[in-house]
């Protein structure tokens, strides 16, 4: 997958134009994404099936942040991958917006572990490419102020001139993030972005996620090995058995926001939510 494609896109002209269609009855009520028992298999070059997701059935609502946890290697990051539409259902029904999902959706930003940056571009021009897929290049004055808002309000100010390498890690994720942001889907599909991270960066960008959701309020779907992040940020957790991932638990957190992640290690009510999603994380297989 080449660095730009990590943003699934089609121009943002197509999805206003898109989204003006779906402002008819069937979007104000539909969820954003919605799978009706997933199922999904993989073949080997002999033949041989591995059902990867059984019987998934999950929704996200307009402007919910919903993460999922799960062993490694139960189906997590295809989850993901048939939501952007790069791997398809075996079986069940896949709606964005009430609509089946038919190819690459319009509006379905992708985040990976792993920052994908242009490592010859500066750090502007990183973020400039999400534009680049939107309306926005065809007026460039805007274009350089979206990027100039982004670098502000991403902390990455004085930083706009480096190069990728230049930069530490978690500026690295913020840029990713700033890429992201840029292009604006209202659907983020984030796998593990911070989990090549150390934990205090982590935490950090988790609350830049949270002030960037807060503004924002579009639906995300979060995948994460570590379950305190899942919860911190989360409306609801869900957690997927060993392979083939099924639904275990769909929790809902119900702690206020805003929510200070620093104070959260201490409170109550999140010990206990943590608490309840390990017992329901199966060992790896
Ligand atoms: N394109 C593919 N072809 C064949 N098998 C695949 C393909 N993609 C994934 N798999 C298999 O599907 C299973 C689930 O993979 P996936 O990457 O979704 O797991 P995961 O839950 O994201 O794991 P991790 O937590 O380690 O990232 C694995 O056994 C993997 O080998
Ligand atoms: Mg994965």
């Amino acid at each position: 997958m080449t660095a730009s494609s990590a943003v699934i896109a089609r121009p943002r002209a197509l999805i206003e134009g898109d989204s003006g269609l779906l402002s008819g009855p069937v979007a104000k009520n539909a969820a954003k994404a919605s799978l009706r028992s997933l199922g999904v298999e993989f073949r080997s070059n002999d033949g041989a099936a591995t059902q990867v997701l059984q019987d998934i059935n999950l929704d996200i609502a307009n402007g919910e942040f919903v993460s999922v946890v799960g062993p490694s290697g139960c189906g997590k990051s295809t989850l993901l991958r048939v939501l952007s539409g790069l791997v398809p259902a075996r079986s069940g029904a896949v709606t964005i917006d009430g609509r089946p999902l038919d190819g690459t959706p319009a509006g379905v930003g992708f985040m990976f572990q792993r920052d994908t940056l242009l490592p010859w571009a500066t750090i502007a021009d990183n973020i400039r490419v999400g534009l680049d897929l939107s309306a926005a290049r065809h007026d460039p004055a805007a274009a350089a102020d979206r990027v100039r808002q982004l670098v502000s309000f991403l902390r990455l100010s004085g930083f706009e001139n480096h190069r990728p390498h230049q930069i530490s890690g978690g500026m690295r994720q913020r840029v990713a993030l700033g890429r992201l942001l840029a292009y604006d889907p209202d659907l983020y599909l984030m796998d593990e972005p911070f989990g090549a991270l150390d934990s205090q960066t982590k935490q950090l960008m988790g609350a830049e996620l949270l002030r960037v959701w807060a503004a924002h309020r579009r639906s995300v779907l979060f995948i994460t090995h570590d379950i305190e992040e899942a919860v911190a940020l989360s409306d609801r957790v869900v957690v997927l058995t060993s392979r083939p991932g099924r639904v275990k638990l769909d929790l809902s957190i119900d702690l206020p926001r805003p929510r200070d992640l620093r104070e959260l290690k201490t409170n109550r009510r999140f010990g206990e939510l943590c608490e309840l999603v390990w017992n329901n994380l199966e060992l790896q297989n």
